[in-house]
């Protein structure tokens, strides 16, 4: 079954308690419930982490490439200074897609700007909860159609063990 990796950035952890009238009463456990619902749905395998600690992301992301498909992340204010997050989603060779609750390109100038989403294959902004879930549904269809780095060089490896069998 296909694996996901799920990594909610900085401060979400408050989230239903924390700027109530931007991101909503939402919590964090409740979008994690949705999102394994959906992953249900969807036939793929979760692993979430949510992290304060910019290191903490970028060594999960670095040791990602051979046990998932994918990557659903909200950087969360990570999103719009962290080279560091870029280059872990750029070097891990997976499809990542990045969502956030809000619309950031509606907000602050300094919001308006993410770091990371060129390291991503799409974006989702200001659905809420449902930025995650669309986020979600169109990475696992993105990561069916296309190889991760990894599974492209094991076929390889696997089609040179066969040729020199013949
Ligand atoms: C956020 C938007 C970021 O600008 C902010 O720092 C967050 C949450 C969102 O989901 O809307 O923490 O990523």
């Amino acid at each position: 079954m296909k694996k996901i990796l799920v990594v909610h950035g900085p401060n979400l952890q408050l989230l239903g308690e924390r700027e109530v009238s931007v991101y909503g009463k939402v919590t964090l456990k409740q979008i994690n419930e949705a999102l394994e619902k959906e992953a249900g749905v969807l036939g793929v395998e979760l692993e979430i982490l949510q992290s304060n600690h910019e290191g903490a992301i970028v060594d999960r992301i670095g040791n990602a490439r051979r046990e998932f498909s994918g990557v659903l992340i909200n950087p969360a204010a990570y999103t719009h200074t962290s080279v560091a997050i870029r280059d872990a989603l750029a070097a891990c060779g997976l499809p990542a897609v990045e969502v956030h609750l809000s619309h950031i390109y509606k907000r602050e100038d300094f919001r308006q700007h993410s770091m990371t989403a060129p390291a991503c294959v799409a974006q989702v902004t200001g659905f809420g909860k449902n930025s995650y879930l669309l986020g979600l549904r169109g990475l696992v269809g993105y990561a069916s159609k296309t190889k991760p780095i990894h599974s492209s060089k094991k076929i390889v490896k696997k089609a040179l063990i066969a040729r020199k069998r013949k």
